[in-house]
């Protein structure tokens, strides 16, 4: 019951010193969607860009849907922020929110898709009495705060754990939920993930780092629409 395959370039790995340029290249090289990491210092060990920054990269990004993963804490008093600059869909982790019920309705209300996002260590109990208001799961495959990191492989089985839920609310509501995926997704893993249910994919350093971004992201959609033949 997978959906369309959606390839999301975080422009994480981009040349932060032309991002604009690097948006609509990427964008017209065959990007679906933007991904936009919000990093804080707090909830990871690292900073990178606010809603100004989103804002402004927007007009770059045309069609692409910007795909705002927030790894901050506190993160309400960012939703509409975020809203108000452009994201398409919102998302974050739920450990960093005192209700996640509450976020997620604010990030509906602000009118985005909203996502809940996994650490690699963080159980899938968080998903139990939310599946109503989530547009995405995204699981991360690697430890967030970094591009450029290696994909932790015990992602697969969860990947299939959530893929059953996803699937099994799809029979009972009829609503679609995307499975994203975040960390170490190159061209010679993506169909595994795809395999085990994953239908949307951001993959930074694998476009970003490589010579030619239309062919990779190519490359990265061929690859994971081997998993639906499979
Ligand atoms: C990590 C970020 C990822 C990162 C992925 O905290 O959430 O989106 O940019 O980078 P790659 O694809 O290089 O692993
Ligand atoms: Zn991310």
């Amino acid at each position: 019951m997978a959906q369309p395959t959606v390839i999301a370039p975080s422009i994480l790995s981009a040349n932060f010193a032309r991002l604009g340029d690097d948006v609509s290249r990427v964008v017209e090289a065959g990007a679906d969607w933007i991904h936009f990491d919000v990093m804080d210092n707090h909830y990871v060990p690292n900073l990178t860009f606010g809603p100004m920054v989103c804002e402004a990269l927007k007009p770059h990004a045309g069609k692409a849907l910007m795909d705002v993963h927030l790894m901050v804490e506190p993160v309400d008093a960012l939703v509409p922020l975020f809203a108000k600059a452009g994201a398409g869909l919102i998302s974050f982790h739920p450990e960093a929110t005192r209700h996640v019920d509450r976020t997620l309705q604010l990030i509906r209300d602000a009118g985005c898709l909203a996502g809940l996002v996994f650490n690699p260590g963080t159980p899938l109990a968080w998903l139990d009495h939310v599946m109503d208001k989530l547009d995405l799961v995204m699981l991360m495959s690697v430890n967030p705060g970094f591009g450029g990191q290696s994909f932790i492989a015990s992602t697969l089985p969860k990947l299939r754990q959530v893929r059953e839920r996803i699937d099994a609310h799809a029979r009972e509501t009829g609503r679609t939920i995307r499975l994203e995926v975040d960390g170490g997704v190159k061209t010679d893993n993506i169909a595994t993930i795809a395999a085990a249910g994953a239908d949307t994919f951001v993959a930074g350093s694998a476009v970003f780092g490589s010579a030619d971004w239309a062919a990779t992201i190519g490359t990265l959609r061929r690859e994971a629409g081997k998993a639906s033949a499979m």
